[in-house]
């Protein structure tokens, strides 16, 4: 059973359904409405209902044909119909591909919070073929690279200085430039993801700029991008890390300057309230007997040593590095 969102059905999702009946492999097609805020209790409802429809066994597999939306709700869906059936990730956005279909995180949001149910389900492949990206609106393209940088900004300084020549090509959408790109991301994310796939230690380190991000989006009500809310988020935690981590300043501008050439934002907009996104952070995964934890870098690159990965940072820090009006 393929699953994708009613923009991608008819891009990538139809055709791929058809080429897999004509090599003798019967597969439907679920479709829901695209977006963020169709990541919901109520869609994965719907896709089971379907699935009921349709008498999916155990024997079923489930083909998530998308973006990160799609990866993440498809998975969840994968993760608990009749225990946990197989899924195939073939993203589509560049931010699902660099990013959400590898890892095995599954979820669904609440109004209250970013993913706040979900499973570890695993992949069995994830196939990601950049000719997909030719129908990629330039506004995704641009979210993909929000976490392109995070990739880098982690683990590869090296990656970091390809990425502040190489963004002209990437926005020009080079074929060889976004797989080197996109293979160097799997690289790092596959690293990190096969020694702690279940977040229990330093896959935190893929947190990165997400505390903020996360609550970010919430307190958007989901209207800001997850890719914007990424950029932003990491420009504040890199303002965080400079306290917290000696994070060298000149690096927290070199970050801003990479995510602005890339077309992303990098300030809090005016209109959200600072209060509601410091109160959206106590919700954040990460929290630890009420207080925010953040995965925040040493320098470009090089996140802290050893398991833990996090360092705890004060309300009103966080209310300094926000800005703005209150
Ligand atoms: N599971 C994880 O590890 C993980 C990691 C990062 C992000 N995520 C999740 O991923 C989601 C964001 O992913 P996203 O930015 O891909 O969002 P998305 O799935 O909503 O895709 C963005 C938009 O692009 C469209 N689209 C996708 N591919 C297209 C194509 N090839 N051509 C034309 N249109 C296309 C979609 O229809 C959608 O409108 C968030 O929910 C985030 O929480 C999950």
């Amino acid at each position: 059973v393929l699953i994708s969102d009613q923009v991608v059905a008819p891009l990538h999702g139809r055709p791929l359904v058809d080429r897999l009946g004509a090599r003798g492999i019967p597969t439907e097609l679920l479709t829901f409405p695209a977006g963020e805020t169709h990541k919901t209790r109520p869609t994965k409802d719907a896709l089971e209902d379907g699935l009921l429809r349709l008498g999916a066994g155990r024997d079923a597999a489930i083909v998530a044909v998308g973006g990160g939306v799609t990866g993440d709700l498809a998975g969840f869906v994968a993760a608990t119909w009749h225990r946990g059936i197989p899924i195939v990730q073939v993203p589509t956005s560049l931010l699902a591909m660099v990013d959400a279909a590898l890892g095995g995180k599954t979820a669904v949001n609440l109004s209250q919070g970013k993913n706040l149910v979900g499973a570890f389900h695993q992949p069995c492949a994830v196939y990601a073929d950049v000719r997909v990206l030719a129908t990629l609106p330039d506004r995704e393209l641009r979210q993909g690279l929000a976490e392109l940088v995070k990739s880098a900004v982690i683990a590869d300084a090296q990656l970091f200085r390809w990425l502040e020549r190489s963004v002209p090509a990437l926005l020009d959408r080079d074929e060889s430039a976004l797989e080197h790109a996109i293979a160097g991301c799997l690289r790092i994310k596959g690293r990190v993801v096969a020694r702690d796939a279940h977040d229990r230690g330093r896959r935190a380190v893929l947190n990165f700029g997400h505390t903020v991000a996360h609550a970010l989006e919430v307190a958007s009500g989901y209207a800001l991008p997850h890719g914007t809310a990424v950029s932003i988020g990491m420009c504040i935690e890199a303002e965080l890390a400079v306290e917290a981590t000696g994070f060298p300043r000149p690096q927290v501008r070199r970050l801003e300057r990479l995510l602005q050439r890339c077309g992303l934002e990098t300030h809090v907009p005016a209109h959200l309230s600072r209060e509601e996104i410091v109160c959206a952070t106590r919700r954040d995964k990460k929290t630890r007997v009420g207080r925010a934890r953040y995965a925040v870098p040493r320098s470009l690159g090089r996140m802290l040593p050893g398991a833990e990965v996090t360092v705890e940072v004060s309300e009103d820090d966080l209310r300094r590095a926000l800005g703005g009006p209150g």
